[in-house]
């Protein structure tokens, strides 16, 4: 089965086509990242309009690369992101995609974005051999979506049921980088800046107790924000970067790379440690990975050294799938039609969707 998967969420433009869920056939992505440079993080009407200047071109780049691999084989369904998400952005995807479908005459399916990262894990290019095994077989899998907009820890007792059982009280780990990066004046976005900055820093110090002990993200047991969510699976990033600002303030940004490395060490500890409260609490078969700060080399050791230490595989997505993309949103669809058909025509976009169980 060939699914087109488009992405509209944020600030990428995306399209691919996956076939049975897993192997990828094409996969296109604009990234807006230069259009939002200069003004620190992502404007909203600019990544609308960015998207619907390039959708055409994407989506027709993916099907065009796609039909050249498969002899022009006819598609099967069109899935789009329909939420969480930006609004103006979410809506110049779903409109696409729906007119698409019903010129192809094929079903659309709509997709979560943040249960479309947990399966990037799972995706391979025509060709290779899949690392992580097939996640319909697994029995149950704990997942972490690390990215600009989430910081969630989701529980999954078979593949389509989630269940999110930490997640951060404030900011999302990416926004966490992006905020320091900014008051250290180091662009947008600070994820890939301050990773690079800091794996040269680490490099040249390897005993990480001379790090500046920044706190690690705990929040308190009991506080309201929590939602009824156990704290030993939460994360709380504001008091982390107000320890930054007061650093900076009293000590100057003269030591700029020891700043950078003691601050994402204190985030990965705080993404580590939960993990691996998590891990022990729910034993699970896999620790599925994904989101933009996924790439970061720091948080993939770290994690891979939890997850060796609990005796649970990790299964990461490769580097070109940790951002956002479409071939996440074809993958999920072949296992997630949910929504789907007339349902998936009257959907509107959802800026701030949940990940819930299939059953509902
Ligand atoms: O998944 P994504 O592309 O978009 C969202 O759905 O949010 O994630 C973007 C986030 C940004 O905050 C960016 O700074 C962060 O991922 N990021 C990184 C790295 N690369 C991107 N954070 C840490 N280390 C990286 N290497
Ligand atoms: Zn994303």
């Amino acid at each position: 089965m060939l699914i087109l998967g488009i992405e509209t969420s944020c600030d990428e433009t995306a399209a691919a086509v996956v076939r049975d869920g897993r192997e990828t056939i094409s996969n296109v992505v604009f990234t807006q990242i230069p259009l939002h440079k200069r003004y620190g993080g992502v404007v909203p009407e600019i990544a609308s309009r960015a998207h619907i200047e390039k959708i055409d071109a994407v989506v027709r780049a993916a099907l065009d690369e796609a039909a050249e691999a498969t002899g022009g084989a006819p598609l099967d369904a069109v899935a789009v992101t329909y939420g969480p998400g930006l609004a103006p952005a979410l809506i110049v995807g779903l409109n696409f995609a729906k007119g698409l479908a019903a010129s192809l005459g094929v079903p659309l399916v709509a997709i979560n974005h943040l249960e479309a990262h947990l399966h990037t894990p799972f995706l391979f290019d025509a060709g290779e051999t899949p690392a992580a095994p097939e996640p319909s077989r697994l029995r149950r899998a704990l997942g972490l979506v690390v990215s600009g907009g989430h910081t969630n820890w989701i529980d999954m007792p078979s593949y389509g049921r989630y269940r999110t059982i930490g997640q951060t009280l404030d900011d999302a780990a990416g926004e966490a980088f992006d905020k320091a990066a900014k008051m250290l004046g180091l662009g947008y976005p600070g994820g890939p800046v301050i990773d690079k900055m800091a794996a040269a820093y680490n490099a040249a110090h390897p005993d990480l107790s001379a790090l500046i002990p920044f706190p690690k993200g705990r929040p308190r047991e009991g506080v309201s924000a929590l939602a009824g969510l156990r704290a030993d699976f939460c994360v709380s990033f504001s008091g982390l970067k107000t320890a930054l600002m007061r650093y900076v303030e009293r000590e100057g940004a003269e030591e700029r790379e020891r700043i950078v490395a003691s601050y994402q060490e204190a985030i990965v500890q705080a993404l580590a440690g939960r993990t691996e409260a998590a891990l022990c609490a729910y034993r699970p078969e896999a620790f599925v990975l994904g989101g933009g700060v996924s790439l970061n080399s720091r948080v993939r050791s770290v994690l891979g050294e939890v997850c060796a230490r609990a005796g649970v595989p990790l299964y990461m997505a490769k580097p070109k799938y940790c951002g956002d993309n479409g071939a996440m949103v074809a993958g999920l669809a072949f296992y997630r039609r949910n929504i789907a058909g007339d349902a998936a025509m009257a959907v509107d976009a959802a800026p701030s969707l949940e990940i819930a169980d299939a059953e509902q």
